[in-house]
Order: C-alpha cells, then structure tokens, then sequence
C-alpha cells in the first residue's frame, strides 16, 4: 500500500493523520497515512530512510518546513517563494519534489468563507515563515493594498521588500496602521501563549473579516479580541488546515478531495460542534 505520513516535532496531536484518512476513503484511494517525529538533529536521516523504504510523500511541519527545503531535489515555484517545504513527492522518475501548499490553503479557505481578496485592502499580521508562505498567494488574488504590521518591524520591512515585485505590498508598523482594512490575517504565534498583537481596536468595524491561522477547542484570544471589538466575520485556522491537505493530497494522488465534510467530522473530532 502507498504510504505517506507528516513529519514534525511534536506531532502526536497532529490532525493529518485523521484528515487524510478521510480523503483516501472518500477518493477511494488505497494509501496509509502515519506519523513520524525524529528527533530535531534526526530529521535529514529520517526522511531519506522513510523514502528509501517505499515511501511515496510525506509532509512536513515545525519544526521541519525550513530544512525541508534544502533537503529536497526539486522545489515547485511556490515552495521556493515561501523558502519552507510542507509537502514533499516522490516522482515517477525518482525526484524528490518540495512544495508548499500553505498559502494555497489559506486563499482556499478565505474564498470558501466567502471573503473577497481581490481589491481589498489587507493587514498581515507576523513577518515569519507562516506570513512568508502566504504572500506569495495572496498577492495573486490582486487586493489593492496588502499591509504587513510585526512586533519586530525590520522584519516586515524586509518581507515587504522581497515580495514587492508580485503586488502592492507594503510594511507599517502596528501604532501607525491606518485602516479601514478590509481582512485581517494573524499570522503570529501570539495566540499561542495567550497573547495578543498589538493592534488598536479602532481598526475593528462590523464589516472586518478576521482571519486566525491559529486554531483550537475554542476561539483563540485573537478571536476573541476581534469579536469583543464589533467584528462579525471569524475565522480560524482549522479550515486551512484542511484545505492545504487537500492540496497536498491533489499534488500526491492527481485528484482533489472535497474538504466540506471533512472539516465537519474534523470539527466533531476536536469537539468544536
Ligand atoms: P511562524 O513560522 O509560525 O510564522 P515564527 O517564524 O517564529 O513562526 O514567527 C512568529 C511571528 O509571530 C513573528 O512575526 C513574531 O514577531 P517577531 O518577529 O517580532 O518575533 C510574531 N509574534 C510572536 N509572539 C507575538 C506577540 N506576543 N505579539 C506580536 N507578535 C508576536
């Protein structure tokens, strides 16, 4: 049988596992799905030996996705935009193939909630490998102004300056933001510890959507906060996780899985509904 698993540090609660699963028996797929979590210094071993041994794709999660793409053969032109590999392929001839399905995801998931990307003004919130990976598809989707706010602004400046041939990119910092935006992004790991990014409220209207690509049991803080605020539209992550498997699974097996019911039996499974 096929096999692919996800490669990450932890992983054990990783929902890949369970979504691909999904995928393969609504595809009617033969393939199995598992997990891997080499130790940090172990990960370059552990995928030539997952590879050696039959494996057919894997992907690849954090702490991986950088090295990841210097570890590969062959990188698509997204993987090489975002500088991270979440998906690799083994090819028919051999090539081991990095790609990136984040961003892809992300887009998917704003479009299936309904938010229109193309000219819309958008804050992006973070400048590491989570904003990277979403600039690129992003941009594509033509908003008239995508702005990029980080705690460390150096740091947006640069992103903003190596994105900017692909669109109308720019970086402020956050206590000089000027709004109204149409969609905001959160890319940071602020709601990770609780945290919040140091956005002020007034940016918050009723018609804002509000996108977290964090996710969890309940709203993350950033959530929360937006919706304490007046936003009407929330969003998390949860829906680009799916979508983004999706993509991987389309790179891997040639066909696109439906990612409406999954993301229902996803939500059951972590008790969100
Ligand atoms: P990832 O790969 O998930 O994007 P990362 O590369 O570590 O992770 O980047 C984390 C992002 O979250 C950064 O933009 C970070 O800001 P800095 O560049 O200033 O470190 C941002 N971040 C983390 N905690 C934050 C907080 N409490 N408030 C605001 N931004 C935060």
């Amino acid at each position: 049988m096929d096999r692919y698993l996800v490669f990450g540090h932890p992983v054990r609660h990783s929902k890949s596992p369970f979504i691909h699963t999904l995928f393969a028996r609504q595809t009617q797929q033969e393939l199995e799905y598992g997990l891997a979590e080499p130790a940090v210094d172990e990960f370059a071993q552990a995928l030539r030996t997952f590879f050696d041994q039959g494996g057919k794709g894997c992907n690849v999660t954090v702490p991986f996705k950088e090295q990841a793409f210097t570890l590969v053969d062959r990188l698509s032109p997204r993987a090489k935009r975002a500088g991270a590999v979440n998906t690799i392929k083994l090819t028919d001839d051999g090539v081991l193939l990095g790609d990136n399905t984040d961003g892809a995801g992300l887009v998917a998931d704003l479009k299936s909630h309904g938010v229109t990307l193309a000219d819309s003004r958008i804050l992006l919130l973070g400048a590491g490998g989570a904003a990277r990976g979403a600039l690129a598809p992003l941009l594509a989707e033509l908003p008239s102004e995508l702005v990029i706010a980080n705690r460390t602004h150096t740091k947006a400046q640069q992103l903003a300056a190596e994105f900017d041939d692909l669109g109308p990119v720019t970086a402020q910092a956050y206590e000089q933001l000027a709004g109204p935006f149409d969609l905001v992004i959160n890319s940071t790991s602020a709601s990770l510890q609780g945290e919040l990014p140091p956005l002020a409220p007034a940016l918050i209207h009723t018609d804002i959507a509000i996108y977290d690509m964090m996710y969890g049991a309940s709203d993350t803080a950033f959530i929360s906060w937006a919706k304490k605020h007046g936003a009407r539209q929330t969003m998390d992550g949860l829906g680009m996780l799916v979508e983004q498997a999706a993509e991987a699974f389309t790179v891997w097996r040639g066909l696109r899985p439906g990612t409406k019911q999954v993301l229902r039996e996803l939500k059951r499974n972590l008790g969100v509904i």
